[in-house]
């Protein structure tokens, strides 16, 4: 086929709107996405250098206190829920006290969810009656949120779910085909509400993107459950449901510059590794986003990280060259738990000190191990021992040359360098407790080739679907 002919194809596919696509087997088969373009590293610069973020999952689930998925895991009655709507006061909602415990705790940017499965907007939206000003608090929770971060000089993020329990259409859109495509609708209308009424945005975090498409069902033994076939094809590539690319185009048109992750059906500007770390990946941002104390909505008395905790997964996370994404979950009235808002403080703490080692760099170029790793700016390596090895640290830095070296909290270094190998020691009593971080200073900048990722970044669901069975 030729260039034009190609083309004139591709112009005829495109026309084919949401009103053509008259079943979800059309939509399914009809869909020719758009072209998205990714963000250049210039503009993600600021996530690279920001490690460390604030996730903060809140909303009408907040005050049942047992998690985000409250409506679904309990089965609960959609109107009953959407009456908690009239008891949600928030009084102790307190925005620019969220953003202060984020700078505080060493934190860049924060992702709010605007909007999770529950379908109840924390914002004032004109498509949605189950929104904040129809609440008790009457107020829309997101301009504070963003007024806050600003304030307080951090990058504003939104985490957006464009499924909503509440519509039939989700669970069989084959079923109630007009509902799903209400849901649709809904969906691009937020967007374009949550990317127009507030200024500028600098990440958008999707989360919830898969559709039940059928994939639940029911028996007398089982009960509801996850239809095998429900993680492969089509449940899988939810792209043609929503049209992701089209919005996501409509998005930067708004927002240009805003990040974007790999949950709604497009591979995103960065990715997201859910509650878990793995290996070195330079190629493309990501995230792993994690919980402070074990649950993303609201649950109280679960157990806290601790401050060794939080260090070695912040740190893990950097020598592999990725951001660390901490989930609070307030308590329906707004309020943060005591205990995490202190140990977030003690993080603040620790990071003025040893701040410098993380923030701005980038991860490698040794390749981290249980022992820790290392991340690199300019002409110095910083090397973090978390774990230590009976016989010391070894490692190569090939074509640069060793100029100086200290460490920043420890006594009584050992550091060798021969055939080309660096080894580290230190006597037990000198380590630190949490990080050992020795300073290396090469002649020229470091110059390396990085390591690709092999994730699928597509679809992003792997990472749904291992969690929502979890959930
Ligand atoms: C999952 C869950 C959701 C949570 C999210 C955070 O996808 O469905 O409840 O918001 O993970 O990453």
């Amino acid at each position: 086929m030729g260039l034009e002919e190609w083309e004139r194809k591709e112009k005829k596919n495109r026309m084919k709107t949401t009103e053509q696509m008259k079943s979800f087997e059309q939509a399914y088969k009809n869909y020719i996405p758009e072209q998205v373009e990714r963000l250049n590293e210039n503009q993600m610069k600021w996530f690279r250098d920001a490690k460390f973020g604030m996730f903060i999952h809140w909303g009408l689930y907040s005050m049942l206190g047992k998690g985000e998925w409250v409506l679904f895991k309990e089965r609960l009655n959609v109107k009953d829920y959407e009456r908690l709507a009239d008891d949600f006061s928030a009084v102790k909602f307190d925005a620019r006290k969220w953003a202060r415990t984020a700078k505080a705790a060493g934190m860049k940017y924060m992702v709010l969810t605007t909007r999770h499965h529950d379908g109840f907007c924390l914002f004032e939206s004109r498509c949605s009656s189950f929104q904040a000003m129809n609440s008790a608090a009457h107020k829309d929770f997101v301009r504070e949120y963003v007024d806050a971060c600003r304030e307080e000089g951090l990058k504003v993020g939104f985490y957006y779910s464009p499924l909503d329990w509440r519509f039939p259409g989700y669970f069989m859109p084959d079923l109630y085909w007009e509902n799903a495509l209400e849901l649709k609708k809904q969906c691009h209308e937020q967007l374009r509400e949550l990317m127009t009424n507030y200024g500028k945005i600098d990440l958008l975090w999707f989360d919830g993107e898969w559709l039940a498409l059928g994939g639940m069902d029911w028996n007398e033994t089982a009960g509801w459950f996850r239809r095998p076939d429900w993680a492969i094809g089509k449940y899988m590539k939810v792209n043609y449901f929503w049209e992701s690319e089209k919005i996501i185009n409509e998005i930067r048109r708004l927002q240009p510059g805003i990040m974007i992750n790999n949950r709604f059906g497009w591979e995103g500007d960065f990715h997201v590794r859910e509650r878990r770390i793995d290996d070195i990946r330079t190629d493309k941002p990501w995230d792993s986003n994690d919980c402070i104390a074990d649950s993303w909505g609201y649950i109280p008395g679960r157990p806290v990280l601790s401050l060794r905790e939080l260090i070695h997964n912040l740190v893990s996370i950097a020598v592999r060259d990725g951001n660390y994404l901490l989930n609070v979950g307030p308590a329906g009235e707004g309020d943060m738990e005591e205990e995490q808002t202190e140990r977030l403080k003690q993080m603040g703490e620790w990071l003025a000190c040893y701040g410098q080692t993380l923030y701005g760099t980038r991860g490698g170029p040794v390749i981290p191990g249980n022992w820790g790793g290392t991340t690199y700016t300019g002409n110095t390596v910083y090397v973090h021992i978390l774990e230590w090895q009976k016989e010391g640290v070894t490692f190569s830095i090939p074509n640069h040359k060793l100029m100086a070296w200290g460490a920043l909290n420890a006594a009584n270094v050992h550091l060798e360098e021969k055939e080309g190998q660096i080894r580290i020691g230190i006597p037990v009593a000198d380590r630190d407790p949490f990080d050992t971080i020795i300073e290396l200073v090469f002649d020229k900048e470091i110059e390396w080739e990085g390591i690709k990722g092999t994730e699928n970044d597509v679809y992003g669901l792997g990472d749904g679907i291992q969690n929502r069975s979890a959930n």
